[in-house]
C-alpha cells in the first residue's frame, strides 16, 4: 500500500484545484466540499463516462433525474424514516456524540462493521471505552436517523415536512409507472439516475468518503421475478478473476481469496444477475485503469444487510484507512415497489408481453458512489515519481481533467503554439503554458495528470510538426500537425502511443 495518508491527498487535492472544503471563508462545515476547477472536470468526466457505458451504449437501460426533495411519505414507504439510522453514544460529561462503530474501530483497531447495538454496547463495557475528546463516560447506544428533513411552503404541519434524499434510487421506483407507460421498455430493463444524495452522518470523516452530501449513480434493474437465468452473462464476466471475502471467511476471521465470478455462480454464493451486474460494475472501474490489486469483492453479512436488501456484494478500494465500500450490488427483490404500492395505493405491477402475466418486477441495484470513485481514482493515480523527482497523477486519459498541454519550446514561436493550441482547443480540453523550463513545465502537467503535452519547437516551422510526449512513459513521437487532432483522438481513444508517430530517441 502506498504510504500517502487520505490527509496528505487532501491537501494535495486542495492545492492543486480538485477539492475544498467548502465555505471555507466561514470555517467551513464538517462532511461538505466544493470541488475546484480540475476536480469538476475529473468529476464531470467520470459521470460522462458512467453514463455512456451503463445508458447511451446499451438498449435495456433508460435515464431519468429526479427531485431532490419529496415527502416524508416517500420516505415512510421506503423505510428510510424507520430503519435507516446509525448507532451513536453520547457522552454524559460533554454531551458530544459519537458513531460507537467508528469510536470503537478508532480505538481498537478491530472491525465492527454490521454489529447491532447490544453487541456494540458490550465491547464499549468490556474494553472500558471512554470518550475520545473528554474522557467522559459513554452512555448507551441509541439510534439516529440519518434522513435530513426540510420545511416546504409558509405553513409548517407534519404533512408540509419533506426530505432531502437519503438516496437517488426511490426517485427511480416513485418514477417507474410514469417511465414504463412513457417508454417503450420491456424486461428486463434498467433505470440510471445520476444525482446528488444527503445523509446527516453523525461523524463524517476521511475527506470525500464519509460525507453529508454526496452523489451518487444508481441502476434499478427490473427482472421477472422467476427468471433466475441472465441471459446477458457471459465469458467477459464469468472468467473475471477477483479478490473474494466471503461472509463465512469474515465470520471465521479468515483471508479473502482470488476466486472467479463462475465458481460463484457455480457455488450458489449469488445469482447470475447479481453476477453479471457486480462483474460489469467491477469492469468499468478497472477499463478506467484502476489497479486491480487494490479491489476486492466482499459479501455482507447477515446483520448488516439494509432493511430493503436480501442480499449484498460491495466492492471495496483499498484506501490507506483500510478496504471500504466504493459500490454496492443490493437484491431490493419486490421490497421498494410493493412498499410504494402499499403507502401511495397505486399499483405497481406491469403486464409483461412475454409471458403475459402482471408482476411486481424484482430488482438487481448497482449502486456506485461518485465522490468515492473520484476519491479512489485519485488514490490509485497518485505516484511519486523518484526519478522525475515530481508527482505522476496517472489518471486514466477519459478521466484527465485536461487532455492535453501546448509548450512553446521558448517564447520566440509562442505565435505558432498559440495556432496549434486554438486548433486542439475546440475538440480537447487543453491548456497553454508558456512559463518556466520545459521540465519545469512537464512535471506541472504531470502534477495534475495531464496525459499528453505537445511541444512547438524551432524544427515545427520547417517540417510542420509538433512533438507529443507521453506523461507515463516519457516517451516522444513527432507528429504533422495536420495529423495532430486525429493522433490525439486515437491516443484517447486506447491506441499504443509508439504506433501513433515517429518515436525519438530519449536522451
Ligand atoms: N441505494 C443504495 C444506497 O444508497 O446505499
Amino acid at each position: 500500500m502506498s504510504k500517502l495518508s487520505i490527509e496528505d491527498l487532501s491537501i494535495f487535492a486542495k492545492k492543486k484545484g480538485f477539492v475544498f472544503p467548502s465555505t471555507e471563508i466561514y470555517g467551513g462545515m464538517s462532511g461538505f466540499f466544493e470541488y475546484g476547477p480540475l476536480g469538476v472536470e475529473l468529476k464531470n468526466s467520470l459521470k460522462q463516462h458512467w453514463w455512456k457505458t451503463f445508458v447511451q451504449d446499451r438498449d435495456d437501460i433508460c435515464g431519468i433525474d429526479g427531485s431532490i426533495i419529496s415527502s416524508g411519505k416517500v420516505w415512510e414507504a421506503s423505510g428510510h424514516l424507520s430503519s435507516f439510522a446509525d448507532l451513536l453514544t453520547e457522552c454524559s460529561k460533554c454531551k458530544k456524540n459519537h458513531r460507537a462503530d467508528h469510536l470503537i474501530e478508532d480505538k481498537l483497531k478491530i472491525n465492527v462493521e454490521g454489529l447491532g447495538a447490544d453487541a456494540l454496547n458490550k465491547i464499549i463495557r468490556d474494553n472500558k471505552l471512554e470518550c475520545p475528546e473528554c474522557k467522559g463516560s459513554l452512555k448507551e447506544i441509541a439510534s439516529f436517523n440519518l434522513m435530513f428533513p426540510v420545511q416546504v411552503g409558509a405553513d409548517a404541519t407534519k404533512d408540509s415536512t419533506a426530505y432531502l434524499r437519503g438516496e437517488t434510487a426511490q426517485l427511480i421506483f416513485t418514477a417507474f409507472k410514469s417511465v414504463v407507460d412513457s417508454s417503450r421498455v420491456k424486461l428486463p430493463f434498467g433505470i440510471a439516475q445520476i444525482g446528488k444524495a444527503f445523509r446527516n452522518e453523525i461523524s463524517p470523516r476521511d475527506f470525500l468518503f464519509r460525507t453529508r452530501e454526496f452523489e451518487q449513480m444508481e441502476i434499478e434493474y427490473f427482472i421477472r421475478p422467476k427468471e433466475k437465468k441472465c441471459p446477458l452473462l457471459s465469458k467477459r464476466q464469468l472468467d473475471l478473476e477477483v479478490l473474494f471475502y466471503s461472509e463465512s471467511a469474515q465470520k471465521s476471521k479468515k483471508e479473502q481469496k482470488k476466486v472467479k465470478i463462475s465458481q460463484l455462480v457455480k457455488n450458489k454464493v449469488m445469482g447470475e444477475w447479481h453476477a453479471y451486474w457486480l462483474a460489469e460494475s467491477y469492469l468499468w472501474y478497472t477499463e478506467l485503469g484502476m489497479q486491480e490489486k487494490n479491489l476486492r469483492i466482499r459479501e455482507h453479512t447477515s446483520e448488516e444487510l439494509s432493511h430493503y436488501s436480501s442480499g449484498t456484494f460491495d466492492i471495496d478500494y483499498n484506501f490507506p484507512f483500510g478496504w471500504k465500500e466504493i459500490h454496492g450490488n443490493a437484491n431490493r427483490g419486490q421490497f421498494d415497489l410493493t412498499q410504494h404500492q402499499k403507502f401511495s395505493g397505486k399499483p405497481m405491477d406491469i403486464f409483461d408481453e412475454e409471458t403475459k402475466e402482471k408482476m411486481i418486477p424484482w430488482v438487481v441495484e448497482p449502486s456506485f458512489g461518485a465522490d468515492r470513485a473520484f476519491l479512489a481514482f485519485l488514490y490509485d493515480a497518485y505516484h511519486e515519481d523518484k526519478e522525475r523527482g515530481n508527482i505522476v497523477l496517472k489518471l486514466h486519459p477519459k478521466l484527465a481533467p485536461f487532455k492535453v498541454a501546448v509548450f512553446p519550446l521558448v517564447n520566440k514561436i509562442e505565435e505558432q503554439a498559440l495556432q496549434v493550441y486554438l486548433l486542439l482547443k475546440k475538440d480537447f480540453i487543453s491548456m497553454f503554458d508558456r512559463s518556466g523550463s520545459v521540465g519545469r513545465r512537464y512535471a506541472r502537467a504531470d502534477e495534475i495528470g495531464i496525459p499528453y503535452c505537445v511541444t512547438v519547437d524551432f524544427d515545427t516551422e520547417k517540417d510542420k510538426s509538433v512533438t507529443i510526449r507521453d506523461r507515463d512513459t516519457t516517451k516522444q513521437i513527432r507528429v504533422k500537425i495536420t495529423e495532430l487532432k486525429d493522433v490525439l483522438r486515437k491516443l484517447l481513444d486506447g491506441e499504443k502511443f509508439e504506433s501513433c508517430g515517429k518515436v525519438l530517441s530519449q536522451k
